[in-house]
Parts: structure tokens; C-alpha cells; sequence
């Protein structure tokens, strides 16, 4: 295992009928911002119960961050944050409206061009790049990303998808309630459990380093989504199948299996190319590239797709290299039988644009992907024929 830090001060409020618990965690004499999404939390009355659990507090709304949040939308929020003089952001939504409320914590009082902010990917924004960042708290309404108890968001500009990380952005608290998700469509609820999975294998499916804990967490993670996935799509109401991905997806992606372990990322890093180019969701994006990964990658991830196909999937016949060819397909079919579709072709993409989106890679400096940063341009145009 390697050397780690791990910090996370985000509380969590799992369960039913949780809203109570904000008035305690916010100071009484905040004022603050609520923000949400394009109507499905206004919809629902879930933004109007928020409301009547801040009591007295002065209170703005900014609405309409939309899925994948843009630039553009967040500083006319960060404006209302400053002009305002907003002490507390309340988040109602999904990973948009947490990520995007991420970025106006940390661009509000930011003193430069906020565009800047954009560029530092995976390295840390410190206090002494944003100085002053308004803290927030979350009620989650789809379970996927976990960024109701991480500190990263990837927020939209232009072309591209950029990652934003800062210890300054952990929610201060997370309120996760699995009724609020019996509203979601279940194409949402199907690509919540693909980008769960996907957080997973891409902090598991590496090389061995025996990270005993990890592995085993992770692999538990993987196997509730395979035993829940389809029972939670087909049962919208059934709150323990809910309760359940709600919790794999945030233990998927607070810091925890990723501690003292290679890292991936690369299906990330092509799939968001695909929205950007294309508006293909974040979570079918994955189930594009992911499976092309595996195949592509065999022989580097060898190890730790056999330790996959005999633990998650429980695959004990055969020779090593029939065991694997399995459990790739078995992870496609169950992609499938989430009615998420697998190629590339499969959603108006056609082969012509393989070009445009690795020179898309190239342009936002994606030229060494992976856990061995071995992943190169090349191997990525392999992977997205693979995927087609
Ligand atoms: O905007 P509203 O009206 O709220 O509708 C949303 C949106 O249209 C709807 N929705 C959410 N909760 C609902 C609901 N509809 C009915 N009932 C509910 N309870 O669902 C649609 C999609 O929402 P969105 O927030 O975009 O989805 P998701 O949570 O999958 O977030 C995707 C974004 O997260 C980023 C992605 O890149 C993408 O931009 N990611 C963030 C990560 C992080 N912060 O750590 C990691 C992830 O890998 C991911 O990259
Ligand atoms: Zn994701």
C-alpha cells in the first residue's frame, strides 16, 4: 500500500425526513443562497421544505445550473454571492448543482479572472490562491458522483470539462435521503449506478499494491450495484434498493478506496470529451469507454481483472484469460441491462469524429492518462475505435 493523507470533514445526514438538521448546522444569522438544477427540486416542493427549515434567515435563490454546470451560469451566481453579501450556500440538487455550487464558493470573492481557477486540474486551489471561499451545505437528490462528500467538481467551459479541486470545498454537510430520488427518471438512476461503478474499478482495476481494505471495500461496493441495479431502476420506490446505491455511490467517491492505491481516470478523461463534444450524459460516456478499456489495457491490468472476475463476479472455471474475457462481458451486459448502451456508434456519433475528440485530448494536455501515465494519444484513438 502507499504512503497516504486522508481528510474528509463533510457530515453526513443519511436517511428519511433529515431537513431538520439544517437549522443546527448553519449559523442563525447567515444569509444565504439556496441553489438547484432546472426545476425538478421546485417540482417536488423539496427547495420549499429547505426553506421552511431556515427559519428566520434572509434568503436569495439562484436556480437554473443545468447538468454539467457552466461557467457562464456559475458567475452570475457568483455575483448574486458577492452583491448579496451571501454567508452560507445551500445546494438542492444533483452532482451539477453541487459541483457548480463548488465553483461559486471559490469564485464569489476570488480577486483575478475566475477563468483561472479552471486551470489547475487535479492539484489543489490552496487558500492562498482563493482567500476567502463561502462555505455550503448539500441536500443530494441523485445519487452518482459524490460530490456531496468530496471536494472536486468538473465544471463546463467552452469545449471542455475541467476539474476543480480544493479543500475549501467539501460540503460542510450532506443531506442524503433516498425518497428525494424516487422522482429521478430512470435513465438518471442508470447513469448514477454506471458512474458509481466506474468511480470504483477506476480506483481498483490498476495493479495490486495489497491494499487489502481498499480492494475489498471496492469490491463490495461493486457487487450492491450489481445485486441492486436493476431492482432500483425497475422499483423506483423501493428504499432500501435506493438507500443502498445512494450510500455505495458516496463511499465510491469520498477519498476512502482511493487512499494508498494507483489511480485510473482515464475513462473520465475521454468521457468527458464526449459530452463536451457530443452532450452524451457523464455516466453513458463511461459505459462507452470503460469496457474499450478493459479490452485495450488487458495485459497492464491483468492481475486485478482476474482478482475482478473471480471476486465480483464469482467467475471460478476456466483458464485466467476465459475468466477475463467474462467478466468484460459480463460488465457490458450489465450496462445493458441498465438500458445504457455500450457504443459509441449507438448514440449518432460517427466514425469520422474519432480525430476531433483526440485532438480534443490533446488540446486540454490529456496525453499521459492512467495509473502509469502511459496512456498516450495513441492508445487512446485504439480506445475510442474499440469503443465504436
Ligand atoms: O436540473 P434538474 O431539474 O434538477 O434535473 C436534473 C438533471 O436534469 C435531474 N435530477 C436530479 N435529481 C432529480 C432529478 N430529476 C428528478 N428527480 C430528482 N430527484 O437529473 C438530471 C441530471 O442531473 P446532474 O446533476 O447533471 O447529474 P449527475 O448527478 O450525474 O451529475 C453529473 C455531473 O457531475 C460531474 C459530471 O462531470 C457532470 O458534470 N461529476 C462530478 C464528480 C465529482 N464532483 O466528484 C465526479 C464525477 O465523475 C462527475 O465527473
Ligand atoms: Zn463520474
Amino acid at each position: 500500500m502507499y504512503n497516504f493523507d486522508f481528510y474528509n470533514p463533510t457530515r453526513i445526514f443519511f436517511g428519511k425526513n433529515r431537513l431538520d438538521v439544517i437549522d443546527k448546522n448553519i449559523p442563525s444569522d447567515a444569509k444565504i443562497l439556496i441553489t438547484f438544477g432546472g426545476g425538478s427540486a421546485k417540482k417536488s416542493g423539496l427547495i420549499d421544505k429547505v426553506i421552511s427549515n431556515l427559519g428566520n434567515r434572509k434568503i436569495l435563490e439562484f436556480g437554473g445550473i443545468e447538468p454539467n454546470p457552466r461557467y457562464e451560469t456559475l458567475m452570475k451566481a457568483a455575483e448574486v454571492v458577492r452583491n448579496e453579501n451571501i454567508d452560507f450556500i445551500m445546494a438542492v440538487g444533483g452532482g451539477s448543482v453541487l459541483d457548480g455550487t463548488k465553483f461559486i464558493c471559490l469564485a464569489s470573492h476570488y480577486k483575478g479572472d475566475a477563468r483561472d481557477l479552471l486551470k489547475y486540474g487535479f492539484t489543489p486551489i490552496t487558500p492562498k490562491v482563493a482567500e476567502k471561499v463561502v462555505p455550503f451545505g448539500a441536500v443530494l437528490t441523485l445519487p452518482a458522483t459524490g460530490s456531496e462528500m468530496n471536494n472536486g467538481a468538473v465544471i463546463s467551459y467552452e469545449h471542455g470539462k475541467f476539474p476543480v479541486k480544493s479543500e475549501m470545498t467539501f460540503p460542510k454537510f450532506s443531506i442524503l435521503d433516498p425518497t428525494y430520488t424516487f422522482t429521478l427518471p430512470k435513465i438518471q438512476v442508470a447513469n448514477g449506478i454506471v458512474d458509481t461503478f466506474i468511480h470504483t474499478v477506476e480506483q481498483y482495476i490498476t495493479f495490486p499494491v495489497d491494499a487489502r481494505i481498499q480492494d475489498r471495500i471496492a469490491e463490495g461496493i461493486l457487487q450492491t450495484l450489481i445485486e441492486i441495479g436493476e431492482t432500483t431502476i425497475a422499483e423506483t420506490e423501493n428504499y432500501d434498493a435506493r438507500a443502498n446505491l445512494f450510500w455505495s455511490s458516496t463511499m465510491a467517491l469520498n477519498g476512502i478506496i482511493g487512499a494508498g492505491v494507483p489511480q485510473d481516470w482515464a475513462t473520465h478523461m475521454i468521457g468527458h470529451e464526449l459530452t463536451a463534444l457530443f452532450g452524451i450524459d457523464h455516466g453513458q460516456t463511461l459505459a462507452i469507454i470503460y469496457p474499450a478499456i478493459m479490452k485495450i489495457r488487458r495485459e497492464k491490468k491483468h492481475a486485478k481483472l482476474l482478482q475482478y472476475a473471480e471476486r465480483v463476479w464469482k467467475i471460478t472455471n476456466g483458464t485466467d484469460d476465459e475468466k477475463i474475457d467474462l467478466a468484460i462481458q459480463k460488465t457490458i451486459d450489465f450496462f445493458e441491462s441498465l438500458g445504457i448502451k455500450t457504443k459509441l456508434s449507438q448514440y449518432g456519433v460517427t466514425a469520422d469524429k474519432i480525430p476531433v475528440i483526440v485532438e480534443q485530448l490533446k488540446t486540454h494536455g490529456l496525453t499521459k492518462l492512467s495509473e502509469t501515465g502511459d496512456l498516450t494519444l495513441e492508445i487512446s484513438q485504439k480506445i475510442l475505435e474499440k469503443a465504436f
